[in-house]
C-alpha cells in the first residue's frame, strides 16, 4: 500500500499526488512511468513520475482528470490514504546524451512528463527550451520549468465557453504547430521531443518533418498490464509491432505510424463516455 502524503490541485483539473514508493523512487529514471491501481473495482491506468526523493522514498505523480478513474482519484482520494497497487518503474529510460540543443514540447498535462527529461538533459550539458502549450487555466509546473532548463516558452489559449471542448482544443492544436514552425524558423534545433496527445504529437511531426530536425515523441497508447504480456499498448514502428510498454513510450517520430495509433486510441471512447456518465450520477449523488 502506498500512502498519500500530499494531495492539491494545482491548476484546473490537475492533480497533484505526493505517495511514498520507496521501490520506485529508488530506481526511477526520467522517461520511465508506474501503473496505478487506485480502487479495489478499479482498473490500472499509466502515470509518470514528475519528480521523486531515492532517500525518503516518494514520488510526484500529477494527473489530468480525463475520464472515470482519474475523475474518482481527483474527488476520492485524501491525504494519508492509501494506494492499492503502484508497479514500476516502468518502461526504457529516455536516452541521455548530449543531443545539443532540445526543444522539448508538452502540450496539456504532457508537460509533467517533459519536465524529469527536460530536467536532466539540461543537467547532461544540452541547452534545453521547453515549450508548454494549454488552456489558460491549466498552466503547470511554470517556475519549476523555468529553474529547470535554459528557456521555458508558455503558451496559452483562452477557452471559448460558446464552442465545444474538441473546438478549443483544435486552437491549441493551431498555437502549437504555429509556435514550432516559428521557433524552428529562427533557430536551428538538434532534436525535438513531444509529450502530448496523439493527434498534436503528429500535427507538430507535420511541422517537424519539413524542417528536418529528428524527432522523438512519448506514445499514449492505452495500457493494462504495462510489462509486455497483453499487447495492449501495441504501436507500429518503422514497419514493426512494438509493445510501447517495453519497447518505449518514447519513439522516433518518424517511424511512428500515426494513423494506426490515433486509430487504436478511439477504441473505447464509448465505454469511457458510459463510465463517466455513470460516474457523474454518483458525484451528483443518483446513486450508479
Ligand atoms: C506511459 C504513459 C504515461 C502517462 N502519464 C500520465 C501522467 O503523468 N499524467 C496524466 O495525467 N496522464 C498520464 N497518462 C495518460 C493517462 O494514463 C490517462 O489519462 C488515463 O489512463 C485516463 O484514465 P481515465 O479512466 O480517467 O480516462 P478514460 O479516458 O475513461 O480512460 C479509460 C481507459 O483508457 C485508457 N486510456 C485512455 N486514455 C489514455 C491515454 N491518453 N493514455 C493511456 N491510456 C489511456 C486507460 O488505460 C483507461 O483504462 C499517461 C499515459 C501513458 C501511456
Ligand atoms: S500494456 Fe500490455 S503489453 Fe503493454
Amino acid at each position: 500500500m502506498y500512502k498519500i502524503l500530499e494531495k492539491k490541485e494545482i491548476a484546473m483539473r490537475n492533480t497533484w499526488y505526493k505517495i511514498h514508493a520507496p521501490h520506485v523512487a529508488r530506481k526511477v529514471q526520467p522517461g520511465q512511468f508506474v501503473i496505478v491501481r487506485a480502487f479495489k473495482n478499479g482498473e490500472r491506468i499509466p502515470l509518470t513520475p514528475v519528480m521523486w526523493d531515492r532517500e525518503e522514498g516518494w514520488i510526484v505523480l500529477i494527473v489530468f482528470t480525463r475520464g472515470k478513474t482519474t475523475a474518482r482519484m481527483a474527488a476520492e482520494l485524501r491525504e494519508g490514504d492509501e494506494i492499492l497497487n503502484i508497479a514500476g518503474p516502468l518502461g526504457n529510460p529516455v536516452e541521455m546524451k548530449k543531443f545539443g540543443k532540445i526543444l522539448a514540447i508538452g502540450a496539456y498535462t504532457g508537460i509533467v512528463e517533459v519536465y524529469p527529461i527536460a530536467k536532466a538533459w539540461q543537467e547532461l550539458g544540452n541547452d534545453v527550451t521547453t515549450l508548454h502549450v494549454t488552456f489558460e487555466p491549466m498552466v503547470v509546473l511554470k517556475g519549476e520549468m523555468e529553474n529547470a532548463v535554459g528557456r521555458h516558452i508558455l503558451e496559452t489559449v483562452q477557452i471559448d465557453m460558446t464552442k465545444s471542448f474538441p473546438e478549443n482544443m483544435k486552437n491549441v492544436t493551431k498555437r502549437l504547430t504555429e509556435k514550432v514552425r516559428e521557433l524552428l524558423e529562427k533557430e536551428h534545433f538538434d532534436l525535438v521531443f513531444m509529450v502530448g496527445p496523439s493527434g498534436d504529437q503528429r500535427a507538430v511531426f507535420e511541422v517537424v518533418k519539413e524542417f528536418g530536425v529528428p524527432m522523438k515523441a512519448d506514445l499514449h497508447p492505452i495500457m493494462v498490464d504495462g510489462t509486455g504480456m497483453c499487447g495492449a499498448c501495441r504501436v507500429t514502428v518503422g514497419g514493426e509491432v512494438k509493445f510501447a510498454c517495453i519497447d518505449g513510450p518514447e519513439f522516433d517520430a518518424y517511424k511512428v505510424d500515426w494513423d494506426v495509433l490515433i486509430s487504436r486510441s478511439g477504441y473505447y471512447t464509448d465505454m469511457e463516455m458510459m463510465a463517466m456518465q455513470e460516474y457523474m450520477k454518483v458525484l451528483q449523488g443518483g446513486g450508479q
